[in-house]
């Protein structure tokens, strides 16, 4: 075999990878529990069917799609959130409102790059049957919790906020339809990645004239609040629910972190209103999380339309930025015990003492084989054990055992019982 990399844009775990993982996930769950969520999965593998919007979503390119053996057409999930309205759809009986999350692993077909990769890990965390704004502003507040804890601030990290109803709004007035509306979301939604004629072309294409295009150009050169509410006038449902938005986020404390940038208006066909995404505020890497409301996902299935918002927040660019910081966590093995027989006439002996500490709830890596002393501690220390209990001929013949405290270096004989 030739190729012992992963597949191109994939990645192996090796333990440090795996600590770092379960560290992240861990404030993922543990912000999701504090926010009073439960935690729901589904498969990997999903119907092509589910994700072939055609309004020309970069992501339904991406599939990882093939035939089964049976020749149903399936592919690898991109994204959780269909899969999630499947669920809903599928039990009619489910309690509203619901908040639920998730950490699935997504797959993209993307150019692999810096904060891109071909797999990623996405926690996700969606509420439904919650009509209002409040429950955009407890998601956001849920993303603020998670940046604190693993050490990020409002001068590092900041959520860019819009709702697509501020260009259907602009878009409406300047006669354009609804079919045409998602289609240019998702074209200005790459206005980061391509250069503006070919954007604009690409506007040209679906039908759109110059004038109009510069409409949306200056709409979407909007920054703040009142230049918005000036032009879309004090009554425009997309004004209100943006301030009113911003008045509860100062409930929460976490009006530092929010920008109100209406550039924003998210790549996926199936946001209705609020949409947001996190950003490193140096400007380095791609959107460190992203989602918003999607009300008339439902129908799309053949469904009954329920409220619903929610966001996708990768393992990825997250783990850029810690790392860009300096402040990636040092993370130990969590083993307590390096167990270690000075001759192979003890290990039967060593292998009832890793027992009982064991039942004890310990984490105990008993050496299996011959080794030295040296070896023994080497070993010990570099994988962060707290103790090494040796057992020694002359020790053990009085019932006695060895133990290194490594971090002070103190050694002490004691009873099992004692251990
Ligand atoms: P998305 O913006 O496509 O939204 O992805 C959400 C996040 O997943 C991104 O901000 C990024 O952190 C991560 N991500 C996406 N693609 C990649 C990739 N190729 N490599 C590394 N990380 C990636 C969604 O997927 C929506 N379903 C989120 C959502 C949930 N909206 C409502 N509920």
């Amino acid at each position: 075999m030739s190729d012992l990399q992963p597949v191109r844009g994939t990645r192996d775990f090796y333990p440090e990878d795996m600590r770092f993982r379960n560290w992240l996930f861990g404030h993922f769950r543990e912000v999701a529990r504090l926010f009073g969520f439960s935690e729901y999965d589904a498969p990997i593998l999903e119907n092509e069917e589910l994700y072939t919007r055609k309004q020309g979503e970069e992501i339904v390119a991406q599939l990882y799609a093939f035939e089964d053996k049976g020749g149903r057409k399936v592919t690898l999930r991109p994204e959780m959130t269909p899969s999630l309205a499947r669920m809903v759809l599928a039990n009619t009986a489910l309690p509203m409102p619901l908040k639920w999350f998730s950490i699935p692993q997504c797959w993209r077909y993307e150019r692999a790059m810096r904060g891109r990769k071909r797999e990623h890990y996405q926690w996700n965390m969606d509420i439904w049957g919650v009509d209002g704004v409040e429950a955009e502003v407890e998601l956001l507040s849920a993303i603020v919790t998670l940046f604190k804890r693993i050490g990020l601030d409002s001068a590092d990290v900041g959520i860019k906020i819009n709702s697509r109803k501020v260009l259907q709004q602009v878009l409406a007035n300047a006669g354009v339809t609804d079919e045409q509306f998602t289609p240019v979301c998702i074209i200005v939604d790459k206005m980061d990645k391509l250069p503006q004629d070919v954007i604009e072309k690409e506007l040209k294409e679906i039908g759109l004239n110059p004038e109009i295009i510069k409409t949306i150009n200056d709409t979407l050169a909007i920054r703040s609040l009142e230049k918005l509410s000036e032009i879309l006038g004090e009554n425009s449902a997309a004004v209100n629910e943006i301030s009113k938005m911003w008045d509860l986020a100062e409930e929460y404390g976490i009006n530092d972190w929010l920008v109100f940038d209406a550039s924003i208006v998210r790549g996926l066909a199936y946001y209705t209103g609020i949409v947001f995404e996190a950003f490193d505020r140096s400007g380095e890497l791609r959107a460190i999380c992203g989602g918003g409301r999607y009300d008339t996902l439902l129908s799309t299935f053949g469904g009954q339309d329920k409220p619903a918002c929610g966001f996708g927040f990768g393992d990825v660019v997250i783990a850029e930025l810690l790392a860009d910081k300096g402040i990636m966590p040092t993370l130990e093995s969590g083993i307590d015990d390096v167990i270690f027989a000075f001759n192979s006439n003890l290990r039967s002996a060593a292998m009832n003492v890793a027992s009982i500490l064991r039942g004890k709830g310990r984490s105990v890596d008993l050496v299996l084989e011959d080794r030295k002393m040296k070896w023994g501690f080497k070993h010990a220390n570099r994988a962060g054990a707290k103790r090494v209990v040796l057992l020694t001929p002359e020790e053990w013949s009085m019932g006695k055992i060895r133990v290194r405290n490594m971090t002070t270096g103190e050694e002490k004989d004691l009873d099992v019982n004692e251990l």
